[in-house]
This record gives structure tokens, C-alpha cells and sequence, in this order.
């Protein structure tokens, strides 16, 4: 167990790199078969999932494409959580079997406001690979379909997950303390 400031605050080690690495295989491999035969277009919401779409896509052996967009949201005197508009959406889904890359699934709030916008492209299936998921915090109805792990839950950071936009570049995730 090791603790590492990021920032102001203190966190300690909650999943190590193995341990990721080993789930992210898996996922992949579940991915792999059930899309055996298709072409999917694996849709990465930055910055979060960086690190988690690219240890992920490694892994899978069939045919697929790979692009990254990112989510904006307003942020007037408080900021309302709603996402208004994606940057880089430049693929045609019609048709498509998209599977979304999230890196954590909190209180579903993003997803949830975005994937009407997808679904409005009419892809031929829409599922959602998210590395982390904080099910006691989730208030949106959503279906998760690829989760790497189910956390508590506490803020956590590494592996592309960000405090105040610092703590992405640690191989590990950790928890606040
Ligand atoms: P949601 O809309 O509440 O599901 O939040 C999703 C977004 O909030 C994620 O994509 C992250 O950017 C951020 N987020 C939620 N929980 C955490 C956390 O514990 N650490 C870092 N970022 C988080």
C-alpha cells in the first residue's frame, strides 16, 4: 500500500496496476467474443478514459475502430452537469455497433444526458464499457454492460482519473485516504 499527494490531499493505493491489467484483458476478451464477427467503433469520452481505451483496444483482436470525443457541459454561475455538446463527433454511427469508453460511471449524470444525442444516429447497438463504477452514487438509470470494477463510493485518481486535472499520469488507482 502506498499513499501519494496529489494536490492537497492525500490518497492510497486502491487497485494496483496488475490487478487493472488483468480485469482489462478480461473485458477485452468478453468484448472479443461477443462482438466476434462484427466491426465495432469503440467511441473513448475524454480525458478520463484515455489510458483505459488504450490498454483496452490492445487487446481486442477483431476488427474495430477507435475514435475519442470529448463531453462539454455549461458552466454558468454553477454548473448544471448537462451535457450540451461533444467535441470530435465527427463518425456516422447509422448502422454502426458503437461501444462507448468511459472511465468511471459516477453519478451516470454524463452518459445519460449524451447517449440521446447517439441513439439520434441510429447506430445498430449502443453498449457501454466503463472501467469504474460507483453504483451507490448512481441516480441516472443506465446500462452498463462491460464494468471493470464496482467501487465505493470515494473519490478516486491515476490511471487517467484526474483531482482538480492532476494525478492522471499514476499507473495505479488510488483513494482518497
Ligand atoms: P457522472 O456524470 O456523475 O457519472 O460523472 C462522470 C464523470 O465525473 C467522470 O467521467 C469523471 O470525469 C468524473 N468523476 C466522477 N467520480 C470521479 C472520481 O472519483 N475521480 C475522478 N473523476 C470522477
Amino acid at each position: 500500500m502506498s499513499v501519494v499527494t496529489v494536490k492537497d490531499k492525500s490518497f492510497e493505493t486502491y487497485l494496483d496496476e496488475a490487478t487493472i491489467q488483468k480485469r482489462i484483458k478480461e473485458l477485452a476478451a468478453k468484448i472479443n467474443t461477443d462482438y466476434s464477427g462484427k466491426k465495432p467503433l469503440f467511441i473513448a469520452i475524454l480525458n478520463g478514459s484515455f489510458m483505459f481505451a488504450s490498454d483496452l483496444f490492445k487487446h481486442i483482436t477483431i476488427e474495430a475502430e477507435l475514435s475519442f470525443i470529448k463531453l462539454a457541459s455549461y458552466k454558468g454561475m454553477k454548473s448544471s452537469g448537462n451535457v450540451v455538446t461533444s467535441i470530435g463527433m465527427d463518425d456516422d454511427l447509422f448502422g454502426k455497433e458503437v461501444i462507448i469508453v468511459e472511465d468511471i460511471v459516477d453519478t451516470g449524470k454524463t452518459l445519460y444526458s449524451f447517449l440521446p444525442k447517439l441513439m439520434h444516429q441510429q447506430p445498430k447497438s449502443l453498449k457501454i464499457a466503463t472501467l469504474l463504477h460507483k453504483s451507490e452514487a448512481t441516480e441516472y438509470p443506465l446500462q452498463l454492460d462491460y464494468i471493470g470494477f464496482v467501487i465505493p463510493n470515494k473519490f478516486v485518481v491515476g490511471y487517467g482519473l484526474d483531482y482538480d486535472g492532476l494525478g492522471r499520469n499514476l499507473k495505479e488507482i488510488y483513494q482518497l485516504v
